[in-house]
């Protein structure tokens, strides 16, 4: 009944709160925004129409996933597209059990994917592993929160998580097996090596974090070295982060090959990222859109050729005075992160600003 529906919405509002709108499967639309859900047609509009406009894009096969942390509803997630069992998704916390499936799963697929995750997933993960599933891989997905890449003074105690949740949309979007390692597995007590990284770490993002992508390029060889995957995917979001690893897996010529995955935004254009529900109303619905606007706004006044340094200074001083404090924002070569004086192919915009506490990323082609 709709009220149970909606009850059971409402008790998994984190995971609703970023979207605006779902359809469910039997003629029921629900309205989620912030969290506050209203049902608007279905059950108790018998015989009418549902009345809101049908989801687009990413929020299609939402509801397949939501129910999948729903329990009242969880007898509607076995079914998959064909309406064929889903395989139950396995779960590994110990490195002898990773070991077996992650055999099992290359003896019965050929080929195995992981996509590495720190957990507290939405959209932008889903695409990860969906574009891992749909490459015909066994995709195995991480999620381990990564001390090594957190400093001192940032959110590594208030970074979300809910296991229960991540592995449900794990299960839903086809993810194989799901590893959980603890840090004492990722980070032994006699643990002496760590990945010391150069050239695309250094600057922007590796400027304003010293250490943090010595601590993702740890974490992710080792991951590559217990999963051995033959490919790694990650989102074109955290561009820098995308960078050094390219650079670390060629430089070190581990046998695998990285899959970047275009961003995955909310409607408004804010990209999907686990720190957006940090954002005070205000900054997530005036301000915090603003920063991908003023990126392709910049990226659309630059030709090829044309100076950057105006637009840059009038675009930050924009995003100031808008509330931003920014950490940059810059014009940059893609694969190296250098900085271009002006537009050039293979040219990228990159920007990091923060509203109060919380740090927004991005970035787009010019
Ligand atoms: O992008 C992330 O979530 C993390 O930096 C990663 C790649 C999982 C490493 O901890």
């Amino acid at each position: 009944d709709i009220g149970d529906i909606e009850r059971a919405m409402h008790g998994a509002a984190a995971m609703g709160r970023n979207f605006r709108r779902v359809l469910l499967g039997f003629g029921v639309v629900i309205e989620v925004a912030k969290g506050d859900i209203r049902a608007l047609g279905g059950e108790r509009q018998r015989g009418g129409t549902p009345n809101a406009a049908r989801p687009t894009g990413d929020e299609r096969d939402f509801p397949r996933e939501f129910h999948a942390g729903l329990p009242c509803c969880q007898v509607m997630l076995p079914l998959d597209r064909r309406g064929t069992k889903l395989r139950a998704m396995r779960i590994a916390r110990n490195l002898a059990d990773l070991r077996e499936a992650v055999a099992d799963l290359r003896a019965s697929h050929g080929a195995i994917a992981l996509v590495p995750t720190m957990g507290a997933l939405h959209a932008g993960h889903r695409a990860l592993v969906r574009a891992a599933v749909a490459s015909g891989a066994a995709t195995v997905t991480s999620i381990f929160v990564n001390p090594l890449q957190f400093a001192a003074n940032e959110d590594l105690a208030r970074y979300p998580r809910d296991e229960a949740a991540d592995l449900a949309i794990l299960e839903a979007s086809g993810c194989a097996l799901a590893w959980l390692p603890d840090v004492k597995t990722m980070y032994p007590p006699d643990d002496a090596t760590t990945i010391s990284v150069t050239g695309p770490a250094e600057n922007w993002e590796g400027a304003v974090r010293p250490g943090h992508f010595r601590g993702v390029a740890t974490v992710c060889a080792k991951l590559f070295g217990q999963v051995r995957p033959d490919r790694a995917y990650f989102g074109e979001k955290d561009w820098s982060q995308l960078q050094v690893i390219h650079r670390m897996v060629a430089d070190i010529m581990l046998p695998l090959t990285i899959e970047a995955v275009e961003t995955v935004r909310e409607w408004d254009g804010l990209a999907m990222s686990s720190r957006n529900r940090f954002l005070d109303e205000t900054d997530r619905v005036v301000r915090a859109p603003l920063l991908h606007q003023v990126l392709i706004d910049v990226a659309g006044q630059l030709g090829d050729g044309d100076a950057a340094e105006a637009p840059l200074i009038e675009a930050r001083r924009w995003l100031t005075e808008a509330g931003f404090a920014v950490d940059y924002l810059a014009l940059v070569h893609g694969p190296t992160l250098k900085e271009l004086p002006a537009a050039a192919s293979g040219a990228r915009l990159i920007a990091a600003a923060r509203l109060a506490a919380v740090r927004l990323l991005d970035n787009v082609a010019v």
